[in-house]
C-alpha cells in the first residue's frame, strides 16, 4: 500500500493530472507486486516503492522536495522492519537523491536510527553514496509555492489549495510472503518551514512504523500534529492492546487524530494479516494498494 500526500488537492483541475498521479501510484504498486512476488522482502518492497516515488517530481519528497523559508531543500525520511522493529531515519538533509535509502543505511550499517544534517550526509558518502547538485530540486514551480507560502506569512501542506501544484509526502506499507510486515516514509516537509524543522516521518512511532505482530503505518500530512499524537504507534499499540484489524485500528487512529488535535492528514496501514485500510481528516489523499495479491486499487 503506497501514498502521495493528503491535502485539498483542489490543484487537481483535470483528468490529466488526476491520471498522472494514479498512473505514478499504479505502476510503483506493480513494481511493489514483483518484489514480493520473487520473494523480496517487505523491507525491500518498502525501500524500492518509496524510491520510485522520491524520483517521481510530482510527489513532495526526493526530487518534488518543498523549498524552506530560506528555499533549500531539506528531506527526512524513515524505514523500519517488523521483523525485529530495526529502523533508521534521516532528518534534514540535502543533496541526497533518495534518503530513504540513506535511511535504509543507517538502519543497517550503523547501531543508531537517527542521523541529521551533515553527519547523516557525511555517513551516507563514506559507504559511497552520492551527493547530488541542488539544481536536480530546485525548480520554478517550487518557488511558486514557496512564494506563495511567504505572501500568506504561513506554511503549507504540497497538497492544500494555495500550493500551485501538488507534492505529497510518500509513503509504503508492504506484508510479504513470510508474513513480514515493514513501512517507510519520505518527505520534503511542508512548504516555508522553518530551516532545521523536522516532521513526523523520520520520527519512529508517529510517521513510520512496523511490527510484524500488530501492523505497518505510514502517514501524511501536518507533521507535528502525528508527532503529538504518535500516531502510527498508537493505532499498532491499539491492535497489540484490542486484537483488532486494519479497519477498526484505523478508525481508532483516525477519531484519535481528529479528537485529541485536530490533526491534518491521513494514514496508510496493512494488519499483521494482510488487510489494507486508510484514512484520512484532509479533503483528500493520494494512495492506492494490493490487497492480498488482488487488483490495483487507488483514488484520492
Ligand atoms: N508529514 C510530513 C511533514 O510534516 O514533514
Amino acid at each position: 500500500m503506497i501514498h502521495g500526500g493528503a491535502g485539498d488537492l483542489a490543484s487537481i483541475k483535470n483528468n490529466r493530472t488526476a491520471i498522472r498521479y494514479l498512473e505514478s501510484i499504479r505502476t510503483t504498486l506493480e513494481y511493489g507486486r514483483e518484489i514480493l512476488a520473487m520473494g523480496g522482502s517487505a523491507l525491500e518492497c518498502v525501500e524500492v516503492c518509496v524510491t520510485l516515488l522520491e524520483d517521481d517530481p510530482v510527489f513532495n519528497a526526493g526530487c518534488g522536495s518543498v523549498l524552506n523559508a530560506q528555499g533549500k531543500v531539506e528531506m527526512d525520511a524513515g524505514i523500519m522492519n517488523g521483523a525485529d522493529l530495526t529502523a533508521g531515519a534521516v532528518a534534514s538533509v540535502s543533496n541526497i537523491a533518495n534518503p530513504v535509502q540513506l535511511a535504509r543505511l543507517v538502519m543497517a550499517e550503523s547501531e543508531h536510527v537517527m542521523l541529521v544534517g551533515k553527519g547523516a550526509i557525511e555517513f551516507g558518502t563514506k559507504l559511497g553514496m552520492k551527493t547530488i547538485e541542488d539544481n536536480y530540486f530546485h525548480t520554478e514551480t517550487r518557488l511558486k509555492q514557496l512564494h506563495a507560502a511567504q505572501d500568506k506569512n504561513t506554511t503549507l501542506l504540497d497538497h492544500e489549495a494555495l500550493a500551485d501544484d501538488k507534492f505529497g509526502t510518500v509513503g509504503a506499507v508492504a506484508w510479504d510472503y513470510g508474513g513480514g510486515l515493514a513501512a517507510a516514509t519520505s518527505t520534503g516537509g511542508i512548504i516555508n518551514k522553518q530551516a532545521g524543522r523536522v516532521g513526523d516521518s523520520p520520527i519512529i512511532g508517529a510517521g513510520v512504523y512496523a511490527d510484524n505482530e500488530t501492523c505497518a503505518v505510514s502517514a501524511t500530512g501536518y507533521g507535528e500534529d502525528f508527532m503529538r499524537t504518535v500516531i502510527a504507534k498508537a493505532i499498532a499499540d491499539y491492535i497489540e492492546i484490542t486484537g483488532a484489524d486494519a479497519t477498526a485500528a484505523l478508525r481508532f487512529g483516525i477519531d484519535y487524530l481528529r479528537r485529541k488535535v485536530n490533526g491534518r492528514g491521513g494514514v496508510i496501514m496493512i494488519d499483521r494479516k494482510g488487510y489494507c485500510a486508510s484514512g484520512f481528516t484532509t479533503k483528500k489523499m493520494i494512495h492506492g494498494w494490493i490487497e492480498h495479491g488482488g487488483e490495483v486499487s487507488c483514488g484520492f
